[in-house]
């Protein structure tokens, strides 16, 4: 694959100078969802499916952009000198945003470049293609650019270009997930701190399903921003009785005693999801330090539920998965990933169950949906990286 890429980025921008090949993962978040920009625990991970770069600097100003997953819309051409936000653009929005924002950050490129793209990452599935493109961006501009950044600064920068450039407000759990990626771990992260450790996912006799709806979302046009807003009036409200910085300050007992500072019975479900899966989050990272998978399981499946009847976030398609796996002999644990409204759900499924998983909820998800699933047994994967 990787002489694929290089033979059509030649065959498009010519074959002289230095080419380089870089990679960047896609994530998957096991646990703790909606947390991230509540100041609660997220506990993502890597995959080893991402997002491929063919990459030259240019001595001129040009950027010339390919994506060999929207072929139909050519090499698309800018000028380092015409970055500025536009929400209603194409794919190179997310590029054009990295480059923008160190900018912004005082690390000014002088020098386009021309770049080919392919990701093995389902667009608008919940596995964040677009935030494998922010680092992957970010990892080009450090190692080609010798742009003075840690992986964690990419993260960081990757999420402003994200706000500031596109327009969605997201957290930091993403990008984070991706630079800072680990093989065979996922990744604890304070996001109110941006403390961190990595927990193995020894799954022995289980792997990780991904399964996607194929229901397209894009955060921007849903209700992210919403959740969120929602969320921060909670906290102001919440904060004219009791001093916390975020929702993730208070646990279980401490907000039932608090809510009725919330005065609209929506925010109030809201601030219960972001309070209760924060907790949940907590004790699934020590469930799995006990070995103890069956319960990290259970969790998966209450924030599932949270995420559903609290946060109302998930639809039917999304409910559909999880509910079908819940029925499976085998499932440990099955919810909905990512930010919701369509997108993938992750199961942890017993290895002889795999297939039988494949079967039976694809079946039914297919009855009820009208459409068809797919299905990925995925693995878990290291952060971005020069492959030639
Ligand atoms: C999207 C955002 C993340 C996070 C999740 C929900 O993936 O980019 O920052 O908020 O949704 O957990």
């Amino acid at each position: 694959m990787q002489e694929r890429l290089l033979e059509k980025f030649q065959e498009l921008f010519g074959a002289q100078g230095e080419i380089r090949l870089y990679f960047a993962p896609g994530r998957v978040n096991m646990i703790g969802e909606h947390t991230d920009y509540n100041g609660g625990h997220v506990f993502p991970c890597a995959l080893t499916i991402g997002t491929y770069g063919v990459v030259r600097k240019r001595t001129d100003d040009k950027l010339r952009f390919y994506s060999m997953n929207f072929e139909h819309l050519g090499i698309i051409e800018s000028g380092l000198a015409d970055l500025k936000p536009d929400p209603t653009a194409d794919w190179t929005n997310y590029p054009k945003g990295v480059i923008w924002a160190f900018g912004e950050k005082g690390m000014k490129i002088t020098e386009g470049m021309d770049l080919l793209l392919f990701g093995n990452i389902p667009n608008g599935s919940g596995l964040s293609s677009s935030a494998s493109v922010e680092v992957l961006t970010g990892y080009i501009l450090k190692d080609l650019y010798g742009c003075d950044v840690t992986n964690q600064d990419i993260a960081l920068i990757g999420q402003y270009s994200e706000n500031q450039f596109n327009g969605v407000n997201c957290g930091i759990m993403d990008q984070f997930a991706i630079a800072m990626g680990k093989k065979g771990h996922a990744i604890f992260l304070d996001t109110a701190t941006l403390e961190y450790s990595y927990a193995p996912i020894e799954l022995k006799d289980a792997k990780i399903v991904i399964s996607c709806s194929n229901k397209k979302r894009g955060l921007g046009d849903s209700k992210y921003n919403e959740r969120r807003a929602e969320c921060e009036k909670a906290l102001e409200e919440l904060q004219q009785f009791v001093g916390i910085r975020s929702l993730g300050d208070l646990n279980e007992e401490e907000f039932e005693k608090y809510k009725s500072a919330i005065k609209d019975e929506d925010r109030v479900k809201r601030a219960r999801h972001a309070v209760y899966e924060n907790q949940r989050t907590i004790h699934a990272v020590e469930a799995l330090k006990n070995n103890d998978v069956e319960k990290f399981g259970m969790l998966m499946n209450e924030s599932h539920i949270s995420l559903r009847d609290d946060y109302e976030v998930t639809g039917i398609e999304l409910d559909t998965l999880a509910e079908e796996a819940w029925k499976v002999d085998g499932v440990i644990g099955s919810r909905m990933t990512g930010a919701g409204f369509g997108g993938c759900s992750v199961s942890i499924v017993k290895d002889d169950a795999v297939n039988r998983f494949i079967e039976q909820v694809g079946k039914a998800y297919e009855e009820k949906i009208g459409y068809a699933a797919d299905f990925y047994v995925v693995e878990i994967g290291d952060g971005p990286v020069r492959l030639s």
